[in-house]
């Protein structure tokens, strides 16, 4: 019995060993430990034992059960860290890739086209940043050269919360958040919901979306500017787009442009989408303001920026020919299921 046993226990060991898998582990198991398994039979022909040598034949069964177990419990482990290293292995991130958005069933068309707008300024090197839908006046207004009696103030009334704190009228209040971090140099675009006291029709809702981006280095100028949205609109409306600056104002930029786009859809002939002038509007923009770099602690001595402002609904609307703004928040099943 004593050979016997010693038998079993050196090839349940051997199996043990050479099992690559937990499912092979496991048969291992079964057949030396299992309730009908090679040791449990070896029990079985104790009655032949002469019953004074019982409890020390039983404490060897045991030593050996014990000794087998262990041997499991160590291969388990050999096996686990290697299925870690391969899943480790097989899962390596490359960071040089694009990133990547997996999504199933329809996405909203603001959605889509706010992710291409994403992809390409993450392209350029851009950062994407989100700030509060709810904001501080200081944000919205104040640090971007709107004080308390500025005529743009009645031109994006809004919801006020109390008299410092108010729905966002505009996702410039990002700009200001990030510089005043200090944080040099700033790349960033931030896309988000902003409010308006506007009524409902075919081009207005009290709430829509913007697309902002903010660049602050030394020695930005406007010919960055232009170059960049350049860049862009060919790479987002197609390789032949050409752009167009028009002087402009907005208080937080100077100088300021609005910019229009070639029309795409007719190539800058003039068609029903551009409304026969062959352009299109698209967005505004500027050199930030000395006065706005210097308030959220920027030295505009030594730092310049550009900044520019995308109406995500329009640029929606436009890639998709969408013509009243409504269908964007109806939520009809109709509607949303053709993107
Ligand atoms: N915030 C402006 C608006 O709501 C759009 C805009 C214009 C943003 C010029 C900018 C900019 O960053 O430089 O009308």
């Amino acid at each position: 019995m004593k050979e016997r046993l010693e038998q079993i226990k050196n090839c349940a060991l051997q199996a043990i060993e050479s099992a690559s898998s937990m499912d092979e582990l496991n048969e291992v198991k079964v057949r030396y430990l299992g309730k009908k398994g090679e040791l449990s039979q070896l029990l079985k022909g104790m009655k032949n034992v002469a019953p004074e040598e019982r409890p020390k034949v039983g404490q060897m069964v045991n030593d050996a059960r014990q000794l087998i177990e262990a041997g499991f419990d160590k291969e388990k482990e050999l096996i686990f860290k290697k299925i870690r290293e391969e899943k480790m292995k097989r899962e390596v991130i490359d960071v040089t890739l694009p990133g990547t958005k997996v999504n199933v069933g329809h996405r909203h068309p603001n959605q889509i086209a706010q992710e291409d707008l994403e992809r390409v300024f993450i392209g350029m090197g851009y950062e994407v940043v989100e700030g509060p839908e709810v904001e501080y006046d200081r944000y919205n207004f104040e640090l971007l050269n709107i004080p308390a009696d500025h005529p743009a103030k009645d031109e994006q009334d809004t919801f006020y919360i109390t008299k410092d704190i108010l729905l966002r009228t505009q996702t410039s209040s990002v700009q200001a958040r990030i510089m005043e971090t200090g944080r040099m140099p700033i790349r960033v675009v931030s896309p988000g919901r902003v409010f308006r006291s506007d009524e409902v029709d075919a081009t207005h809702s009290p709430s829509f979306h913007q697309f902002e981006g903010l660049v602050v280095d030394k020695n930005i100028t406007f010919a960055d500017l232009k170059g960049t949205l350049q860049q862009w609109a060919q790479e987002f409306f197609g390789p032949e787009t050409k752009v167009k600056f028009r002087p402009h104002h907005f208080p937080f930029t100077e100088p300021s442009a609005e910019v229009d786009v070639s029309c795409f859809k007719c190539g800058g002939k003039g068609c029903r989408m551009c409304k026969g002038s062959g352009w299109i509007e698209i967005l505004g923009c500027g050199m930030v303001h000395p006065k706005v770099l210097a308030d959220c602690g920027i030295d505009p001595e030594e730092y310049s920026g550009f900044a520019f402002g995308i109406g995500l609904e329009r640029v929606t609307m436009l890639k998709y020919e969408i013509d009243d703004m409504r269908l964007l928040y109806e939520n009809d099943a109709r509607f949303l299921k053709q993107f």
